[in-house]
C-alpha cells in the first residue's frame, strides 16, 4: 500500500516519535513493506514514520535508485535508533525532502555517525556511517525528533522560504506522488 506523505506543516512532523515494541505497531514487516513502496514510488531514499503520519521511532532508506556510487546498496530498516556519536567535519550538501516538495537548500552536517538500532528482525546493531550514509541517517533521524533540514538554514534563509512553506501546506505545490495536505480547501 502506498501511503500520501504528510507535507510541511501538519504537527505530527513537529513531534518527537514514540519508541516501537515488539508489539506496537501490530504488522510491522508489513508497514515497513508499505514504507518502501510508498518511498519508492516517490522516488525518495529516505521516510521516517511521521511522514506518513505515524509517530514511531522508525525510518527505511534505499539508495538503489540513485547513480551515487557511495549509498547505491545502503538499503536499511532503522528502529528505535539512537545516535551516539557525530563525528567529523561540517560540509555541506543540497537536501530535499519528501513533506517539502520542490525545495532544495544545501544543509551543513557533520561527517560521521555513530549509530545503535534495530533492524526489521529486532536485531541489534550498533554501526559507523560516514558521508552520504551518515547524511541521510541524520536527515532520517532529526524526523523522529520533529526536526526539519529547514530547520539548519540560518535564520535570513529560512525566512525567505516562509511564503513557499506556506503554499505547501496548503497543497500549492507542485508534487508527483501522492501527499496530505495540512492546511488543503476541501
Ligand atoms: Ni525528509
Amino acid at each position: 500500500m502506498i501511503y500520501p506523505i504528510v507535507a510541511y506543516g501538519d504537527p505530527v512532523l513537529r513531534k518527537v516519535a514514540a519508541e516501537l515494541t515488539h508489539d506496537n505497531p501490530p504488522n510491522l514487516p508489513q508497514l515497513i513493506a508499505d514504507m518502501f513502496d510508498t518511498m519508492h514510488h516517490a522516488e525518495g531514499i529516505g521516510l521516517a514514520a511521521p511522514q506518513i503520519g505515524l509517530s514511531l521511532r522508525l525510518f527505511v532508506v534505499d539508495g538503489s535508485g540513485t547513480d551515487d556510487e557511495e549509498i547505491k546498496d545502503f538499503k536499511k530498516v532503522f528502529i528505535n535508533p539512537v545516535i551516539l556519536e557525530q563525528t567529523g567535519e561540517k560540509w555541506g550538501f543540497e537536501e530535499g525532502c519528501l513533506s517539502i516538495p520542490s525545495i532544495r537548500e544545501e544543509v551543513m552536517r557533520q561527517s560521521q555517525v555513530r549509530v545503535r538500532y534495530y533492524d526489521e528482525n529486532w536485531q541489534l546493531h550498533e554501526e559507523t556511517y560516514d558521508g552520504m550514509k551518515a547524511r541521510v541517517i541524520q536527515h532520517e533521524y532529526d524526523h523522529i525528533q520533529g526536526i526539519l533540514f529547514i530547520d539548519h538554514l540560518n535564520p535570513l534563509k529560512k525566512r525567505l522560504l516562509q511564503s513557499k512553506l506556506a503554499k505547501i501546506s496548503k497543497g500549492e505545490v507542485k508534487h508527483n506522488y501522492r501527499m496530505r495536505f495540512p492546511l488543503a480547501k476541501r
